[in-house]
């Protein structure tokens, strides 16, 4: 066990958590909600927060539901995990398939997977099925599997996942005592933006806030099924996390969207990576791009109509930049000044203008 309460131990009164369910944690939860320093006075809101689940033990928000499938999945003796992925469910099933012994079997897009990600389920040592093909062809494939063979389905599909993800609102709201006004999320298999509302209303019922936040969820423009009204045969965006053209939990998510009185959008991948770079250098936040989408939408929130002002703004950061080197190699646009290394050299450089 983590000195940290994981969130089974955490919020286990308000999760299907019984005396046969075994104590399942790798420290998840309990992440850091920074204030920010910069963005939020260029847009006026009264708070702005980000909540940094790349700092969760696999480097993303999928180890909150993860810890809960996996925790039921060993309650009911299964003895393998399968999921699709487009990478950082399939970190997650990896590691905690690795630890609690489960074989774990993951399906990713072939070539389209960010290098972090791959790294660690071949670390963890999961079976990494690439199949040709996107994510959703690889979710289908999935569903169809766990019809015929004993297998666990871990994708976010399984009801605990959600039971286990909604434990970021719980945390929002004990955190700031009260429901923000807005939370912005990206929006990929739209799990994550069902597991907060589940979250925040139960909270709201239970008397642990007296409102909800508006659901604020971005998905990228190249990947905006839910958006345009109908699956998107080819996605494509930097965000290789969300590039998913037809969500599981689509018509969740719009009932998220609407019982919130929130808005589900887009961003351009120009947009997402403007927001990834102002998070790293005016906030030292850095994210992967799919997390950066939610700020990208933030800020184009006043040109779509809605007034920031004295608002409190929380924005879910879901993964770690480090999962993604590439993009920031490739995006930063920072060039390594080589040099001898003597005081000479390097003050001539220093002073050579540049
Ligand atoms: N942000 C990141 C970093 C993600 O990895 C994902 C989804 C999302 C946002 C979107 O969350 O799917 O619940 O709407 N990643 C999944 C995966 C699809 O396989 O790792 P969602």
């Amino acid at each position: 066990m983590s000195m940290m309460p994981g969130v089974i131990d955490r919020y286990r009164e308000h999760l299907p958590v019984t005396d046969a369910t075994p104590a399942v944690s790798l420290g998840e939860g309990s992440t850091p909600l920074v204030r920010s320093q910069s963005i939020s006075d260029s847009l006026g809101c009264k708070d702005l927060y980000f909540k940094l689940e790349g700092c969760n033990p696999t480097g993303s928000f999928k180890d909150r539901g993860m810890v809960m499938a996996i925790a039921k999945a060993l309650e009911a003796g299964k003895k393998r995990i399968i999921c699709a992925s487009t990478g950082n469910t399939s970190a997650a099933a990896a590691a905690y398939g690795a630890r609690y012994q489960l074989e774990t079997l993951v399906l990713v897009p072939a070539g389209e997977i960010a290098l972090g990600k791959l790294a660690q389920a071949m670390a963890y040592g999961a079976r990494i099925l690439a199949v040709n093909g996107s994510f959703d062809d690889a979710l289908t494939a999935v569903r169809e599997i766990v019809e015929i063979m004993d297998i666990e389905l871990v994708n976010s599909v399984n009801p605990y996942r959600i039971e286990g993800q909604k434990t970021g609102a719980f945390e929002i709201v004990d955190e700031l005592g009260e429901a923000p006004d807005l939370l912005c999320i990206p929006v990929g298999n739209a799990g994550n933006i069902t597991a907060y509302w589940k979250g925040f209303t139960e909270y709201q019922s239970m008397g642990k806030s007296e409102t909800t936040p508006k659901m604020m969820g971005f998905q990228a423009a190249g990947a905006a099924p839910i958006v345009r009204g109908e699956p998107v045969l080819k996605p494509e965006t930097i965000a290789t996390a969300i590039r998913i053209g037809n969500p599981a939990s689509w018509e969740k998510a719009e009932a998220a969207r609407d019982e919130s009185e929130g808005m589900i959008d887009m961003v351009e991948d120009s947009e997402i990576v403007d927001a990834y770079l102002r998070l790293a250098r005016e906030e030292g936040i850095f994210c992967e791009p799919a997390s950066a989408a939610s700020v990208a939408g933030l800020i184009k929130l006043p040109e779509l109509g809605v007034d920031l002002t004295g608002k409190t703004v929380v924005c879910i950061l879901t993964g770690n930049g480090l999962k993604d080197p590439g993009t920031a190699e490739k995006r930063a646009l920072v060039e390594l000044e080589y040099v001898e290394p003597d005081i000479d050299s390097v003050m001539k450089l220093l002073n050579s203008g540049k």
